[in-house]
């Protein structure tokens, strides 16, 4: 009797402790932040996440298998970005969500920086009226009000989980710390003069004896703004100690954001801009992002000239492709601003007959110059780094995500006992009619800097629906090469039937009108330069054309997810 009692009690104190190990399971997650792999490509079946990170995409999945859906992972991904990839990934940045919701819903969350209070239009214009484009592009004065804590809590509203569960794991990585990859150590070892240079106080990004693969990178300042973020909600950012760190930054290194710059920021849920192709519904990134228009204005000037016909990176189809790219860079210039402060001309430049009128001057046997090019006449009655994400769950949802400090590391300067780097996003605003920025991009008077305007962006989270429901998840980094990445992943899935690794990995090329070139990836097929040449284009070869992210939802309905093989990027699924 005695006997068959202590079995009873080892029986149910074996029962205990499997309910207590699988409740830890639930709460935390296991992810080894020492030691992990790179997955290029998966197909999964309840859930998939692509990033640039392989511990930002294995964070998202286990949100997944913890319950949440596709936004909660988004969430998670993007504050995990934060802590293992801070060439991009951010507190002290912004970025755009856009979303179809397992209930039909189709959103669009602005978080993209805002020029602080005392901004000006000519801030960046010396006394002999020159352009400070160092002004603009590093450092503190070179940084909007950030966006992207603001952002995922508006994005949360959307989500399943707790917002502790979500941040958790990044409190995790920035404690503990994690392994950093041979790309990185390579990144953060040209990074060091620009880190003295840019600083106030040391930040743990510099290595005097050099960083290496294998590394341990921990991030103390920074897990304590998480850990802020985790008990105060978004004032444990915009206000409270992480925002008199950042003002003292700003104070220190002759910035200008200021308390109340920071507590009146506010993310804005925004209608994606929508339009059809050959029976696909697009949802793109309306204003302040060009991404959304520009892939409009590409793809209809596109739409009825049998591309598909012409074959991939055939002559015909690249340069058809170049003439659309370039027309659609020029509207960019004139007409596109933050539309809270500027009329920008939406339905105009949409219009069909106005992208046919556009399209008239296009000349299949040579090149259309771009001193012919103007902005349209409107028909009357926007390492260079950011960094992108996609997200799907079975429920339905589809997210795509695209955030950025601007340029690589932003403006090189962490915040002084916060831990995270500042961006440097001014330098997207058309700091002076005519002047390039770092991008070569130019621009006029809708988007000159305004105090509380949000700079022009080129960052293009896309969807793409078939039968109404997510078929393409997709985006990128890359500057003013953003949208027309994105629009050539697509053209090569829908017309030219590529696989989507194809689709992703085969070089890609950029025309953004001015400068007149025609940007090439290595690996671009000589034929097409040679015959193109001869028409009149101008080449350049450049380094990687964006880092894409995507996830096709296939006939089956399993999800394929590709993560770009030009970094460290990394898809996994379960
Ligand atoms: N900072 C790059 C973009 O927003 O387009």
């Amino acid at each position: 009797m005695m006997r068959n009692k202590y079995w009873l009690y080892l029986i149910f104190f074996i029962f205990l402790s499997c309910k207590t190990s699988q409740k830890n399971n639930n709460s935390s997650i296991s992810i080894d932040p020492y030691k992990y792999t790179i997955q290029k490509s998966t197909i999964a079946e309840n859930g998939a996440v692509v990033s640039a990170h392989p511990l930002a995409s294995k964070v998202g999945v286990e949100i997944l298998k913890m319950g949440g859906n596709a936004i909660d992972a988004a969430i998670a991904t993007q504050l995990a970005l934060a802590v293992v990839y801070p060439q991009a990934g951010n507190l002290g940045g912004g970025g755009f969500m856009v979303a179809k919701l397992g209930n039909g819903k189709e959103i669009a969350i602005d978080y993209r920086e805002m020029a602080p209070g005392s901004a000006h239009r000519d801030m960046y214009i010396d006394s002999a009226g020159v352009a400070r484009t160092d002004k603009s592009q590093d450092g503190h004065l070179s940084s909007g009000v950030p966006g992207t804590v603001a952002g995922l809590f508006e994005s949360a509203k959307y989500g399943k989980l707790s917002f502790d569960k979500l941040i958790q794991p990044a409190i995790d990585l920035a404690e503990k710390g994690f392994t950093i990859s041979e790309r990185e150590a390579r990144s953060l070892n040209t990074l060091q003069d620009e880190l003295k240079q840019f600083n106030t106080v040391t930040p743990v990004f510099i290595k005097e004896s050099g960083w290496k693969e294998g590394d341990t990178l921990v991030q103390t300042d920074l897990t304590q703004t998480l850990k802020r973020i985790k008990e105060k909600g978004a004032a444990g950012f915009y206000e409270g100690e992480t925002a008199k760190l950042i003002v003292e930054e700003m104070k220190r290194g002759s910035g200008i954001i200021t308390s109340s710059d920071l507590k009146n920021y506010t993310a804005k849920l925004r209608e994606p801009h929508t339009f059809d192709y050959k029976g696909y519904k697009v949802l793109g990134m309306p204003m302040p992002s060009s991404g959304g228009i520009l892939l409009h204005q590409m793809m209809k000037m596109i739409e009825e000239r049998n591309i598909a016909s012409m074959g991939f990176q055939s002559t015909q189809a690249v340069q058809l492709m170049t003439e659309a790219e370039r027309r659609a860079y020029a509207d960019r210039a004139e007409y596109m601003g933050d539309a809270d402060f500027y009329k920008v001309p939406v339905d105009m430049i949409t219009h069909p007959v106005y992208l046919q009128e556009r399209m008239k001057t296009y000349d299949p046997a040579k090149a259309t110059p771009s001193t012919m090019i103007k902005p349209g006449i409107l028909i009357r009655a926007e390492s260079k780094e950011t960094t992108h994400l996609s997200v799907i769950d079975k429920e339905g949802n589809a997210v795509a995500v695209t955030t950025t400090l601007n340029n690589s590391y932003g403006s090189k300067t962490v915040v002084g006992g916060a831990g995270f780097f500042l961006n440097d996003e001014m330098d997207d605003f058309s700091i002076k009619p005519g002047v390039p920025n770092m991008y070569g991009a130019v621009g006029g008077e809708a988007n000159a800097i305004m105090p509380g305007k949000r700079m022009l962006s080129s960052m293009s989270p896309t969807i793409v629906l078939k039968d109404n429901k997510p078929f393409l998840v997709v985006g990128t980094p890359g500057g003013t090469t953003i949208p027309t990445s994105v629009f050539q992943t697509i053209v090569n899935i829908i017309e030219f039937n590529m696989s989507t690794e194809d689709a992703v990995y085969k070089p890609k090329f950029h025309h953004q009108w001015l400068p007149d070139t025609l940007a090439i990836e290595k690996g671009f097929p000589q034929m097409v330069i040679d015959s193109m040449q001869k028409m009149g284009y101008h080449f350049y070869e450049r380094g990687a054309i964006g880092r894409t992210e995507i996830i096709k939802v296939l006939a089956n309905k399993k999800f394929e997810a590709v993560a770009d093989n030009r970094g460290d990027d990394d898809a996994e699924g379960w």
